[in-house]
């Protein structure tokens, strides 16, 4: 087990301050976990989301142990965490399907709560890979459930997905929308949740499935960062590749949808904003073995040219871009009904699609080839 423990800060339990969450909207962490000190274990933590994230939880006061494989990751985000949080993670390198490394870091650091990142997401390669999408997605979780069991965790957060509704009748997409995965990536993470559902409905650990839309947007600072592997499968990675050069153009799927521009729309949502979602999800009520699903959007729908266009604004010159056939599988509209969010996690995004330009863009200008 490669260990990478970081010299850190340690808070004084005497000095609650130091824990308060600083987002606003979080109430009293401390009161609500079990311990003075409250511990999160954070899979995936070098990941996109996960490291947005471990800046949050560390910036609101929580000790953070970090687990990671680096399969779709770098090393150095760990360094960039602790250079814009002002300390660093604990962190262990492994694979979450390994069990009993897991299990030893759950003996060694004690968590009280558990946010899952580690997993798969492409879509595209799930339906090659499916296999490989099910023994991360799923059989990591059912590892990291069985490495917590008995153990101080009562909270459980997941990332999960919108991939869940797979194309949904009605927008806004409510939590009680019918689910309907149409690749093995989305099946993959509606059976993690479902998982998790039935696990702690025997243990005194409450879960919390939170179903993202779709992450844009970086760190404010530029440092950390989205950093897909080779030809990005999302609209904002390839149209801030080809604003910095890498790729000559990007290939728009389909204008002829039944929507005002004939674009798809979609609910992008800023990483930042998804990473708070997870600080509030850290403080909300949840009761012993029951799970509580919620969307995390924006609520506002984004069509394809307006992305694109709002991408060139925040480069300062236009997006170069071809419109092509559509995308198989492609939804028109999806965006999310935020009232849930709202109501059971106090939690709000605040941040518009000009903001989640501006930072991908300082993300991708200074960083043109990503961590490398
Ligand atoms: P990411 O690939 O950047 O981060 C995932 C992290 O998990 C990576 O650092 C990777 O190295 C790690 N990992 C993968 N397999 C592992 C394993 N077997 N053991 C240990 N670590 C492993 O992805 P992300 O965008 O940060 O997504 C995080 C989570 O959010 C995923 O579960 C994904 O399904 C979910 N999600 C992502 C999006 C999105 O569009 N980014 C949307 C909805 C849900
Ligand atoms: C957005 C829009 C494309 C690329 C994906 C996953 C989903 C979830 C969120 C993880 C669509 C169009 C895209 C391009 C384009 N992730 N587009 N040219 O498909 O809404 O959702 O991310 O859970 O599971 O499927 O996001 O960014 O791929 O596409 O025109 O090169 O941009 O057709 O309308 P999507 P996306």
């Amino acid at each position: 087990m490669r260990r990478c423990r970081k010299k850190r800060q340690h808070r004084t339990k005497n000095n609650p301050s130091d824990a308060m969450p600083k987002c606003g909207n979080t109430g009293d962490i401390v009161d609500q976990m079990s311990g003075n000190q409250p511990r999160v274990l954070v899979t995936g933590a070098a990941g996109y989301i996960g490291s947005h994230t471990c800046i949050e939880l560390l910036g609101n006061g929580f000790e953070v142990i970090g687990v990671d494989n680096f399969d779709n990751s770098e090393p150095v985000v760990l360094d960039r965490i602790a250079e814009l949080a002002g300390r660093a993670i604990d962190f262990v390198e492994l694979d979450i399907r390994d069990t009993d490394k897991l299990r030893a870091v759950v003996a060694e650091y004690q968590p009280t709560a558990v946010i899952h990142f580690a997993g798969l997401k492409a879509v595209g390669e799930s339906v090659e890979k499916p296999h490989r999408y099910w023994s991360v997605n799923v059989g990591g979780t059912l590892s990291l459930l069985d490495a917590i069991d008995g153990s101080a965790v009562e909270r459980f957060i997941f990332s999960s997905s919108c991939t869940v509704y797979g194309d949904p009748a009605n927008v806004p997409v409510t939590e009680e929308t019918k689910v309907a995965p149409i690749s093995p990536y989305g099946r993959t993470k509606l059976a993690a949740e479902q998982a998790i559902i039935d696990c702690l409905s025997t243990r005194d650990c409450g879960g919390l499935l939170l179903r993202y839309f779709n992450p844009v947007g970086a760190h404010p600072s530029g440092r950390i960062g989205e950093d897909p592997v080779g030809i990005p499968n999302n609209l904002m990675p390839f149209a801030m590749q080809v604003a910095v050069g890498r790729r000559a153009a990007l290939s728009i799927f389909g204008n002829d949808y039944d929507t005002p521009d004939g674009t798809c729309i979609r609910d992008y949502i800023h990483v930042v904003d998804l990473a708070l979602g997870h600080v509030a999800a850290l403080s909300t009520a949840t009761t012993a073995g029951e799970c509580d699903v919620v969307n995390l959007g924006t609520g506002t729908g984004s069509s394809v040219l307006e992305v694109v266009q709002a991408a060139g604004d925040a480069v300062g010159t236009p997006i170069a871009f071809e419109i092509v056939d559509r995308r198989a599988g492609d939804a028109a509209v999806v965006y999310s009904d935020t009232s849930k969010a709202r109501e059971v996690l106090g939690w709000t995004a605040t941040r518009d699609i000009g903001d989640m330009c501006r930072d991908h863009w300082l993300w991708q200008s200074q960083n043109p080839d990503g961590y490398n």
